[in-house]
């Protein structure tokens, strides 16, 4: 089938989060102008899901739902085939959603004041996981390679920082976002070995592990080794994906019967258990009929991504760009400018009229950077560059 990757949807007034934010922040933004920033995308649904939908509504009610054999197995043919990974049924929690998840997490796997460690810059939600619920937040940032644009992790502070017993849990993103690393199986062999040897539970937050460039394998913390995956809450869901993020269906997967058991506790304790009908029918439809579309959505993207990447190369090579491995998201270095960060939000938001995420969002090591949303139609990148560049010619910054 051939797929819709061009068309643009117009979300004003459909209460878009990430439009209406944009107003919010520019109410007299240019009429033509779509965001960049938070991580869904501006393109159709796949057309299996929207059929599926209208099929489902034609001939149900919407009434309570649970989990249905069907959707179960369709969470399990995926990570076989997607992940080489041997899930059982009984392993999968249903969440409304990733964050809801680690922040449950945290409740069930840490007490007030115990050390929860993140290596910024990172998804912002994992700083408020942790501030909103009195637990004492570890930096171990990244390292930032400048000269070969690239990003690693400091296992020797995480090892001194895991080997501390008030520190219990460490929420890892993989794939990296913003940073766009996939981590290689001996990063991960790392992670799991220091957390292991120093009893520091790993909540990964694998929410982008199918948005992968070509050539580029990622693997499923919990299938590194027996030792790893009995002590590991994996979070995933198609809603990146698929773009089904106002869906409400993630699917925790947790091996170990007795940390899935203190998870479910903890849900409970806040009556989160209920789930989306309609969530729960995108989600089986997603994990059945959509791989031809994902596998034509990673080409789009990494057109997209090669487009934005040439474009600075040619017109504006004070932009640094690090390399994407996973997650549509696009890290770009700007401090070559010289602009503090609030400086440079009000340039992207008055005068380029970029709506990001800013770098600062996910800690101060991000301050200088702006993370673009690339799963859009490419048109809307290419009027983005050249409003960019326009709008730095204009303060004759390039
Ligand atoms: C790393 C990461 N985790 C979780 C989420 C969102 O999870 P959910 O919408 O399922 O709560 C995002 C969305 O951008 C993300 O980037």
């Amino acid at each position: 089938m051939e797929y819709d990757f061009t068309t643009r949807v117009d979300r004003r007034g459909s209460g878009a989060a990430k439009w209406e934010e944009m107003f919010r922040k520019n109410p007299n933004v240019s009429p033509e102008i779509i965001p960049l920033s938070v991580a869904d995308m501006e393109l159709p649904n796949p057309p299996e899901i929207i059929q599926g939908l209208k099929d489902h509504l034609d001939k149900t009610i919407l009434g309570y739902t649970t989990v249905t054999p069907e959707y179960t197995q369709a969470v399990i043919a995926w990570m076989k085939k997607r992940h080489n990974w041997d899930v059982k049924a009984e392993w999968i929690i249903q969440s409304p959603g990733v964050v809801p998840a680690f922040f449950t997490a945290l409740k069930a796997f840490t007490e007030p004041g115990d050390g929860v460690i993140i290596q910024p810059p990172v998804y912002y939600p994992f700083f408020m996981a942790i501030e909103n619920n009195d637990r004492v937040l570890v930096s171990n940032p990244l390292i930032r390679d400048d000269a070969k644009l690239s990003y690693r992790i400091d296992f020797e502070d995480l090892e001194a920082k895991a080997k501390d017993p008030k520190n219990k849990l460490l929420i890892f993103c993989s794939p990296h976002n913003p940073v766009g690393r996939v981590w290689a199986r001996e990063e991960l062999q790392r992670i799991s070995d220091i957390c292991l040897a120093n009893n520091v539970l790993v909540v990964s937050d694998e929410i982008h592990f199918d948005l992968l460039a070509p050539g580029v394998e990622h693997t499923v913390y919990a299938t590194l080794s027996k030792e790893a995956e009995g002590h590991c809450v994996i979070c995933t869901a198609p809603s990146k994906t698929f773009n089904l993020a106002g869906m409400q269906d993630s699917n925790i997967i947790i091996p170990n019967e007795e940390l899935r058991k203190k998870l479910q506790a903890e849900f409970m304790k806040s009556a989160l258990f209920m789930i989306s009908n309609l969530g729960l029918k995108a989600g089986e439809l997603a994990y059945t009929k959509c791989e031809a579309w994902l596998d034509a959505f990673l080409l789009v993207l990494k057109q997209n991504y090669e487009y934005v990447k040439d474009y600075i190369a040619r017109h504006i090579p004070q932009i640094k760009v690090y390399p994407l491995e996973g997650t549509y998201l696009m890290w770009l270095d700007f401090r070559a400018f010289g602009l503090d960060q609030q400086a440079l939000e009000q340039f992207m938001i008055s005068e380029a009229e970029w709506f990001t995420d800013e770098g600062y969002l996910f800690g101060k090591e991000g301050s200088g950077f702006e993370r673009i949303n690339l799963a859009c139609p490419l048109s809307v990148l290419e009027e983005a560059m050249d409003r960019l560049k326009k709008a730095l010619a204009a303060r004759k910054l390039i």
